[in-house]
């Protein structure tokens, strides 16, 4: 009998892999990947580019009056073999990953209408199962009945060095203490936010991965879903 297409939900802290890990497990089984993070750096650009947010200050009627015209779309690019993040048609999956971005989003998606409306469409995208998400809120408030939950962690340090590395290689001008600075106000605001703060749900599973390389991750994640009969 063929296993049951299943919602694995992934979430936790900023930069500790998820993303790397949804995307090796999502090829593995055949399934969907979703960026949800991917979905609030889009709608942050957008009014990043809108001048509804600058200085740091947002403009929330603005946003919620503009809200209708933002649509977020995932196209898999088979040449790159990457999924790709289009805002309103054009894609954006470079300038969502800069510092700029990076250093707004927490405060975009700690708005309640923009989770409301995030939510909505992550349920839709993924509510026919065989589906690997990623994000801080998917195994509490997107997919509370998800097969499979996975809370990862790391270390801030461990994970400001990953993220450091990532926008060395692209290229981009950093420096290391900002990043670790980034990472830890990051971490301060998505778990102490009013609307769905990151917590662990109670039945997820705990992936602590400071010490554990990528091939290391995906057999224990493939272990427990063999166990359930789910892989
Ligand atoms: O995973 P990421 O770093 O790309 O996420 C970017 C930001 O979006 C992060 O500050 C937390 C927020 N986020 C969220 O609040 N809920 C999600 N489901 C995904 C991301």
């Amino acid at each position: 009998m063929q296993n049951k297409k299943a919602i694995i939900a992934i979430d936790g802290h900023s930069s500790c892999g998820k993303s790397t890990v949804a995307k090796d497990l999502a090829k593995e089984l055949g399934y969907v990947y979703i960026d949800t993070g991917a979905m609030y750096r889009s709608v942050t650009l957008f009014a990043m580019q809108q001048g509804i947010i600058s200085d740091g200050s947002i403009n929330e009627n603005e946003l919620k009056a503009r809200l209708g015209e933002i649509h977020i779309t995932f196209k898999y690019e088979p040449e790159e073999k990457k999924n790709e993040t289009f805002l309103n048609g054009v894609c954006v999956e470079d300038a969502i990953r800069g510092l700029e971005v990076s250093n707004n989003v927490s405060a975009i998606s700690a708005i309640g209408f923009v989770r409301q409306k995030l939510v909505e469409l992550q349920q839709e995208m993924g509510n026919e199962g065989g589906i690997v998400m990623d994000g801080r809120d998917i195994g509490t408030v997107v997919f509370p009945g998800a097969e499979l939950k996975l809370f990862m962690t790391a270390s801030p340090e461990i994970r400001a060095q990953r993220r450091y590395d990532e926008l060395n290689a692209k290229g981009e001008e950093v420096d290391m203490e900002s990043i670790l600075q980034n990472v830890k106000q990051r971490d301060h605001i998505d778990s102490t936010r009013k609307e769905s703060p990151l917590i662990q749900a109670e039945d997820a599973v705990v992936l602590d991965n400071s010490n554990l390389n990528k091939a290391e991750q995906l057999e224990w994640i493939l272990n427990i879903l063999k166990e359930r009969n789910l892989a």
